[in-house]
């Protein structure tokens, strides 16, 4: 039996940590809400990730500590609005402070393979993973965070879906729909983002829909 005192310290310890919180309706200083749907079938149990960063990866240090690298983007994660318990990737989003080009690290220096997405549906009807903003289909990955975008030449930030230790393919985006869509000020191999919106892309695909929130 664990002694109750023990118990009332590791919930402490845990709420002093709130590296990712409930939708603010005022952010820090240069953060916006930002989305990215990412559409990628996969079988069960596995975790779709994304890398990403400041421009088309040029001049990164993605192994530095995000501090010394000028690719990394401070993010906070924003609770997901699905019904469904999605603790692992809760962990994982709790430790997620910087979109980068590498590995993603907490403070304890433990290792995840990137920023942690979530698979969600639109089918409101029988799905506990049916997300409100998901109007484009099933096997849409989520990520939902605060961005300082601030720290963006033009607000275009750049990532890549990362699956079981592999890279997705490069791709050449093409002009995105939606109304919040722009065109960037630089070429990448990468999808194009953009910080601020919600952002949508298929895994591999060129194609993509940016809407203002
Ligand atoms: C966001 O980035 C800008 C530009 O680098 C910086 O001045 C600002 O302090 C950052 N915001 C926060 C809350 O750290
Ligand atoms: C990355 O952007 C720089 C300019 O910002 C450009 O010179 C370079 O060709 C781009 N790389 C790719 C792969 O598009």
């Amino acid at each position: 039996m664990v002694p109750l005192g023990l118990i009332v310290a590791l919930s402490l310890i845990a709420v002093a940590a709130p590296h990712s919180v409930a939708k603010r309706e005022v952010q820090p200083e240069g953060y916006q809400e930002t989305i990215i749907f990412l559409k990628k079938q996969t079988d069960f149990g596995q975790s779709v990730f994304i890398r990403g960063g400041v421009g088309n990866g040029t001049n990164c240090a993605p192994n530095e500590s995000p501090k010394d690298d000028p690719c990394a983007i401070p993010i906070t994660h924003i609770e997901l609005d699905i019904s469904a318990e999605t603790t692992i990737r809760d962990e994982w989003a709790e430790s997620d402070l910087y979109l980068t080009w590498g590995e993603s690290r907490d403070e304890q220096d433990s290792v995840m393979d990137g920023t942690p997405a979530q698979w969600t549906s639109w089918d409101e009807s029988n799905n506990d993973y049916f997300h409100p903003l998901n109007t484009y289909g099933d096997d849409y990955w989520i990520v939902h965070f605060e961005m300082n975008c601030s720290m963006l030449e033009n607000g275009f930030f750049d990532f890549k879906g990362f699956l079981d230790g592999q890279w997705e393919t490069d791709i050449s985006q093409s002009d995105c729909a939606g109304n919040g869509a722009e065109t960037p000020s630089y070429t990448s191999i990468n999808h194009i983002a953009r910080c601020g919106y919600i952002n949508v892309f298929e895994w591999g695909n060129p194609d993509c829909t940016i809407n203002a929130f």
